[in-house]
């Protein structure tokens, strides 16, 4: 059964099951290629063409928005948020990348970063194959290698579109962004080798801030552990740098929120301040990790992952004399917040009454132009089993399967489609899901007909593609 959805889409999420990379979760040997059937020998990405196989699995509905560079369009939400958090971390430590390619191989996704051979975040049910060795990238943590290899500054943020299979409602989509950053001491540089000493140094120039921050965490102990390659002394004084960084991002961030929010008449100066917390965290390619989390609206949201690189990304990209520390955010969610945009489908909108509300260089919050009426719809079908003469590939079905024949047909018309039922027949074992959707447009009011046509077009796709049988 799927969690409730009550959080914001973020950089840690895997899937709507799991809220980080390293939950693991029940995963089918699906998300197999529907496209194969009469799909043309290649697939065109970002004016590349590539051989299709059998792990091909990015529909048209994805590759149209590879290059909608949604956080360079000048006054768009993700634009203004990219820039807000950018400017945190400038040059010439920090280099900004800003314009690479979402195309990045498995190993650049993943195993440059550690990944596992089982980690299920390289599960076709939860990641945009390409095909076998190419994948549309899953986060921003994919350049990290090659950026530490190029050694072109002590420090970077890369900003990009990220790509995961995925739940659909107001908190995700398909395709978000997140803005990755890294800084790095080099051992050969700084005075007298001593990177502690000088991270204490530089540690010191950060801006202060009074923002009170709940941190219980102990900078590493045996589940988050130090790196044999470093020493405690310098494991701290990154994590402090590390830490005092971002909570910058937070200060400088809520406090436009803030004063956006009081321009509008939804807050008061004197307002509680705002509650932030640091947690344990666990990811592959950092150690010791955290999440940074505030308080917002009565409950807690992930903002952003981070930690100490694992040193053998900096060796194995020809630096091994580099230690620093890296994270990671996820803009929609700070966007959402900062704005007030309330559905995530809103960034994609080409509507001039959403566009136009927005300047460069301004938080302001957002006016809703109206709200559309919903339509829910229910669809029950039975599964194919293997044990079925006509079983085979097409036994099994995973709920992000579900989500992609609905974002196929109905695009972003489909406001959240959720499992409301799922049980196992206990003479015959067949196994009968089913899924509510919520039709809204966030544009207009959608006829009777328009909606029992694409709920008709859903339920005829998920019979051809998974050869379920519908109820
Ligand atoms: N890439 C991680 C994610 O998407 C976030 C992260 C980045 C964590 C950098 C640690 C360091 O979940």
């Amino acid at each position: 059964m799927r969690l409730p959805t009550t959080t914001l889409q973020n950089c840690l999420r895997v899937s709507q099951r799991s809220s980080t990379f390293l939950r693991i979760r029940r995963v089918s040997p699906t998300g197999f290629n529907c496209y194969s059937t009469n799909a043309p020998p290649t697939v065109e990405v970002a004016g590349k063409s590539f051989q299709r196989d059998e792990w091909t699995n990015v529909p048209p509905h994805i590759i149209s928005c590879v290059n909608r560079s949604l956080h360079l369009t000048p006054s768009h939400p993700i634009a203004i948020t990219r820039a807000l958090v950018e400017r945190q971390f400038i040059g010439p430590v920090y280099k900004s990348y800003n314009n690479l390619s979402p195309v990045v191989s498995v190993h650049q996704n993943f195993d440059s970063l550690g990944f596992p051979a089982s980690h299920p975040g390289r599960s076709k049910t939860d990641t945009y194959y390409i095909n076998k060795d190419t994948v549309l990238r899953t986060h921003t943590s994919a350049h990290q290698a090659d950026i530490f290899a190029a050694g072109e500054s002590k420090g970077f943020t890369v900003a990009a579109d990220v790509y995961r299979r995925d739940a659909i409602d107001r908190s995700h989509y398909p395709v978000f962004h997140q803005m990755e950053g890294a800084r790095m001491w080099s051992r050969s540089e700084v005075p007298g080798s001593d990177i502690a000493a000088a991270v204490r140094a530089d540690l010191e120039k950060l801006p202060k801030h009074n923002l009170v921050v709940e941190d219980t965490t102990s900078v590493f102990h045996e589940g988050n552990p130090l790196q044999p390659e470093h020493s405690a002394k310098e494991c701290e004084a990154i994590a402090a740098h590390l830490k005092r960084s971002l909570e910058g991002v937070v200060v400088e961030v809520f406090g436009q929120a803030k004063k956006a929010a009081i321009a509008a008449g939804e807050a008061k100066e004197d307002d509680a301040p705002l509650a932030v917390r640091w947690i344990e965290a666990y990811f592959p390619f950092t150690s010791p990790s955290w999440e940074l989390e505030v308080f917002w609206q009565g409950e807690w949201l992930e903002l952003l992952g981070c930690g100490v690189v694992k040193q053998s990304l900096p060796n194995n990209a020809g630096v091994p004399d580099k230690l620093g520390w890296a994270f990671g955010v996820g803009l929609e969610r700070v966007a959402m917040l900062l704005f007030g945009i309330p559905d995530i489908r809103l960034f994609w909108s080409k509507d001039g009454r959403f566009l136009s509300q927005f300047k460069e260089g301004q938080i302001s919050r957002f006016a809703p132009f109206s709200k559309y009426p919903p339509c829910y719809k229910d669809v029950a079908f039975w599964l194919k089993t293997s044990s079925s003469p006509a079983g085979g590939s097409l036994a099994q079905f995973h709920e992000n399967d579900m989500m992609e024949v609905v974002r196929d047909v109905a695009g972003d018309l489909a406001e959240d489609v959720r499992l409301v039922d799922e049980f196992v027949h206990p003479k015959t074992g067949r196994k009968s899901l089913c899924f509510r959707i919520n039709y809204r447009s966030l544009e207009k009011t959608l006829t009777n007909d328009e909606t029992n046509a694409l709920h008709e077009s859903v339920r005829n796709a998920l019979h051809e593609r998974y050869g379920v049988e519908l109820r």
